[in-house]
């Protein structure tokens, strides 16, 4: 197949890339490297030995969309380009609103003009909000509480729309937990610009020596260890969990929600002493007030993504922070 790639370039977009290359398909990327950089798609061609097609484009120019459509016979779009700071998103709602909703409204709208009715949207675990219970069932009631997760879920609810219009268009919502990790040949990683606002490249650069201690935020949680939970996933589990949904959007499935986690949780106290193991040093860290919006634990019940896509989360924690490190000892400055 023939497939879009928006935000191609980005950290799980290109590890998705691979798993796309490596089954055989046409991959097309469209990334304006708001976020990103060129070097990761090289390395990408590099580790799967296939090319893929780039353009430095910005979704958001509908013309320029047109003309990509116009090129390649798309046959699916994953559409994972979007801004993605919970912190920023409060600071500048209007660029966040602007850049994820009326980008995904451009691309929704050019995809119909095409009748490329095959769509993967990047969503997230925060549109679960504090969860009542868990693990979190894709049946939870949903809501959000910053700029970034309101635009994720009124995304969703225009593809649901969408769909209820005319349900020719199959439509996977992938609602990711806590992507970490790194493709295992060092080659490719999470390069976050400046200060990382993630648990997983602070904890990285603390162990590199580019920054001095990780700040824990919060250590009064009702959690075994009072540190806030979450259900860390591998970015390449994550990936292959791209290629079953396009899997199953050839079964015309109609519109789909599935949670991509393992299902495990972990402490930030338990990341951190799985980074000293696999560092083979310790890191320093200091407890700090919690962080505004964060809650304690979140986990999810992956069980529907198996049972309809076939997917499971395979890799572990110790394949998570070993090849985060891996990636981080190999590009201690990222992509430069
Ligand atoms: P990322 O920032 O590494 O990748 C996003 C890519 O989109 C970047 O390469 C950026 O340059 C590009 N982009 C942004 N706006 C664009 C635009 N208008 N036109 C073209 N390209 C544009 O982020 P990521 O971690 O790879 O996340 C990918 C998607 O998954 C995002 O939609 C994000 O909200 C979602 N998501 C991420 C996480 C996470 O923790 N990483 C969790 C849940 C959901
Ligand atoms: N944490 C620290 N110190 C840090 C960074 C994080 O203690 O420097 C803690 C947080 O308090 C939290 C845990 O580490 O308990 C994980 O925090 P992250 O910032 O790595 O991840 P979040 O769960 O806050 O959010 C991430 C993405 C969101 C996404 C969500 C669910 O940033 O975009 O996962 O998928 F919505």
């Amino acid at each position: 197949m023939q497939i879009l790639v928006t935000g191609g370039a980005g950290y799980i977009g290109s590890h998705t890339c691979i798993c796309l290359l490596e089954q055989g398909h046409d991959v097309i990327v469209i990334d304006n490297l708001s976020n990103s950089h060129q070097q990761a798609l090289s390395r990408v061609e590099k580790i799967t030995g296939k090319k893929l097609t780039f353009y430095q484009e910005d979704i958001l120019h509908q013309t320029v969309l047109e003309r990509i459509f116009n090129t390649h016979t798309i046959d699916a779009v994953i559409h994972f380009a979007g801004l993605k700071a919970v912190g920023e998103s409060t600071q500048i709602p209007l660029q966040y609103y602007h850049n994820n909703i009326t980008g995904s409204l451009v691309l929704l709208e050019v995809m119909q003009q095409y009748q490329v009715k095959n769509l993967v949207f990047s969503s997230s675990a925060t549109v679960y909000g504090d969860p009542k219970q868990l693990p979190i069932t894709e049946d939870f009631p949903t809501s959000a509480n910053n700029p970034y997760g309101r635009s994720k879920l009124l995304i969703e609810e225009v593809c649901r729309d969408i769909y209820h219009a005319d349900p020719l268009w199959n439509i996977a919502l992938l609602r990711y937990f806590n992507p970490i990790g790194a493709h295992h040949s060092g080659q490719i990683g999470e390069d976050p610009q400046g200060i990382p606002n993630n648990l997983l490249p602070y904890i990285a650069q603390v162990a590199v020596g580019k920054r001095e201690s990780l700040s824990i935020f919060g250590n009064d949680y009702a959690t075994c260890d009072g540190t806030g939970v979450r259900d860390y996933i591998h970015v390449m589990d994550l990936a292959e969990g791209h290629s079953k949904a396009l899997d199953k959007l050839q079964t015309q499935p109609g519109l789909v929600v599935y949670n991509l986690g393992t299902g495990k949780g972990y402490s930030v106290l338990e990341v951190l002493h799985a980074f000293e193991q696999v560092a083979k040093k310790a890191i320093p860290y200091h407890i700090v007030a919690r962080r505004a919006g964060d809650i304690a634990a979140c986990y999810a019940d992956p069980h529907l993504a198996k049972k309809e896509l076939g997917w499971i989360a395979k890799r572990d924690l110790h394949d998570m922070v070993s090849d985060t490190w891996h990636w981080q000892i190999h590009n201690p400055q990222g992509y430069i």
